[in-house]
Order: C-alpha cells, then sequence, then structure tokens
C-alpha cells in the first residue's frame, strides 16, 4: 500500500499469508447463525484480500469452520488501545456484508473506531477493498462468530453494537439460528459501557416480532424507540408468512431509521418488495 499507515503495530499478527476458506471441522454442535460457504474470490477480491488484509484483518480467528475466537484471544480495552492506536469509543458491526455501511460510517467519522465482523470470503474481502481504497485507519475486520467474540469481551470496552438486516431464517425449525437470541444479548450487555447501545433493523415482519421477544423483557435492556409498529402476536415460517395479515396483531416500541446507516442493496431489496424497515434501539441499562 503507498500512504496509509496504520497507527500502530497490531497487537497480535495479521493474516495477509492465509488464505480464505480454511479447512471444515467436525463435529458441528453449536447452533450456527451462519452456515460456512466458502466461495473462491475473483481477482478483484483475492488482490484486496492480499493488499490489505496484513492492515485491516485481525488474526483471531481459531481457524475452524465454526470461525471460533483462537481460545487465547480477549477482546480488552489494551487491545483495543493498541490496535486502533488511540482510545476512541469503539464501535462493533456484526454481519457487515459488502461492508458498505460500515466503511461509510469509518469515513464519515474518523473520531470513533470501527469493527466490522463477517464471517462471508468475499464480504470479507469486499470490506478490505473498500477500506484500502479510502486508506482507512479507524477500521478492522474480524473474520469470526461474533457469537464467540463477545463471549470473551472486557466488559465496557464498547460503545455500541449494530447488527442491520440480519440473516432472516425464515423456516421456523430455523429460527433458533436467528443470531438476536438472549445469550448474545447478554454477553453484548456485558461488552457495552454504561449506557451503550444495541442498534438493529430488520425488512422481516417475523424478524421484527422476534426481536422484541427476546429483547423487550430482557433484563438489562431498554428499548428506547420512540415511534409505534404494530405486528402480528403469532409466528410465521417460509410458506405462510401471508396468514400474518390476518392475524391478531399488537403495537410495539420502534426507532425511526438511524440516520447513521446507509442504504445497502438488502434494505433496498427489502423496500423495493415493499417490505416495512424496523429498526431497533436498544440501551444497556444497570442490571437489577
Ligand atoms: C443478510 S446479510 C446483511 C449484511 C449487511 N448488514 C447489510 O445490511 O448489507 C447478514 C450477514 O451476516 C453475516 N453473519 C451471519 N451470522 C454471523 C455471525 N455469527 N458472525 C458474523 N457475521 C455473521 C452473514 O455472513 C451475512 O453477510
Amino acid at each position: 500500500m503507498t500512504d496509509l499507515q496504520p497507527p500502530v503495530e497490531p497487537a497480535v499478527a495479521n493474516t495477509a499469508t492465509r488464505t480464505p476458506a480454511d479447512a471444515p471441522e467436525h463435529p458441528i454442535h453449536k447452533v450456527l447463525s451462519f452456515v460456512r460457504r466458502s466461495a473462491r474470490l475473483d481477482t478483484r477480491l483475492q488482490r484486496a484480500w492480499d493488499n490489505y488484509a496484513d492492515t485491516y484483518l485481525l488474526d483471531i480467528a481459531a481457524g475452524n469452520a465454526r470461525l471460533d475466537v483462537r481460545e487465547d484471544f480477549r477482546l480488552t480495552k489494551d487491545f483495543i488501545t493498541s490496535t486502533w492506536g488511540n482510545n476512541n469509543p469503539l464501535i462493533v458491526e456484526i454481519g457487515t456484508g459488502q461492508g458498505e455501511n460500515v466503511v461509510a460510517a469509518a469515513a464519515a467519522h474518523p473520531d470513533t473506531n470501527f469493527l466490522a465482523l463477517e464471517v462471508y470470503d468475499p464480504g470479507v474481502a469486499h470490506t478490505l477493498l473498500l477500506a484500502g481504497k479510502q486508506q482507512l485507519t479507524n477500521i478492522r475486520i474480524a473474520q469470526v462468530n461474533a457469537a464467540e467474540l463477545f463471549k470473551v469481551t472486557e466488559p465496557g470496552a464498547i460503545a455500541e453494537v449494530w447488527t442491520f438486516f440480519p440473516d432472516p431464517w425464515p423456516k421456523k425449525k430455523h429460527h433458533k439460528r436467528r443470531i438476536v437470541q438472549p445469550e448474545l444479548a447478554g454477553n453484548i450487555h456485558s461488552a457495552l459501557v454504561s449506557g451503550g447501545v444495541w442498534r438493529i433493523a430488520t425488512d422481516i415482519e417475523d424478524y421484527a416480532l422476534h426481536v422484541h421477544e427476546v429483547m423487550d423483557q430482557l433484563a438489562g435492556w431498554k428499548n428506547i424507540g420512540t415511534i409505534t409498529a404494530s405486528l402480528p402476536l403469532e409466528h410465521v415460517g417460509k410458506g405462510n408468512a401471508d396468514l400474518a395479515a390476518d392475524m391478531p396483531h399488537a403495537d410495539f416500541p420502534e426507532s425511526e431509521r438511524f440516520a447513521g446507516r446507509v442504504l445497502t442493496n438488502f434494505e433496498k431489496k427489502g423496500l423495493d418488495a415493499g417490505r416495512v424497515i424496523h429498526d431497533f434501539t436498544y440501551r444497556a441499562v444497570a442490571l437489577q
């Protein structure tokens, strides 16, 4: 790379020489929110990986198909300070896809640190490309299962967490694979600074109901939404989603569209299909 100088040497070795798609490992008993797909990178993305992984990609993955975090790794405040080279607040986006949102946010807020979490090789490579082209210094990317990283994060290390358009897992038998779950919420609660927020958005009505069910009554969280959304009170699955319209509905507090989010393809697809976007803001409050 030409001018870009990372603020300090990263505290762990980086991964330019590693290729995407590590070998699968068996058995897999954990319920995962993703399917590990190894995809070949096209020439442009492979070049981005080769050029920018050294600068941006944190070498914290265990190297198995579940994309666990390396056993000896902890996301501590010291690691954050030495990796980003400052004490600025850290925002972590879970499931950054192609990286459009997290990179735009990092470019717009040079005094905030950003960590992109994504499991899919082409998404990671594309995020590397976008960050590298702009020579950003306040963003890092980790190719790990986000749920595992929050288990090893030091309390109070993160200012905000964002999860925009999580994989919908529409079949009823797959709802347990949805990433918004009480255990993750508990780990995010501990990782956040006091008063920190978890922002979530989805274009899937049944997922919106799922978020309310998981989060609205969960100890330590306050839904600070100021608008009202009407949602069916029962779940539907793939194939019978149209039944939802005739079900009894109730009102739930939600948020205005988060102004800090750029329109990604996933949000655009939802809008083009006539779906309503549901935005949520949950504030971490003291556990009773
Ligand atoms: C539907 S896409 C949305 C991407 C992006 N947020 C957007 O709006 O364009 C969801 C993304 O979450 C990623 N993902 C799913 N489970 C994950 C996990 N446990 N850790 C990190 N990323 C995950 C998927 O690989 C996928 O790229």
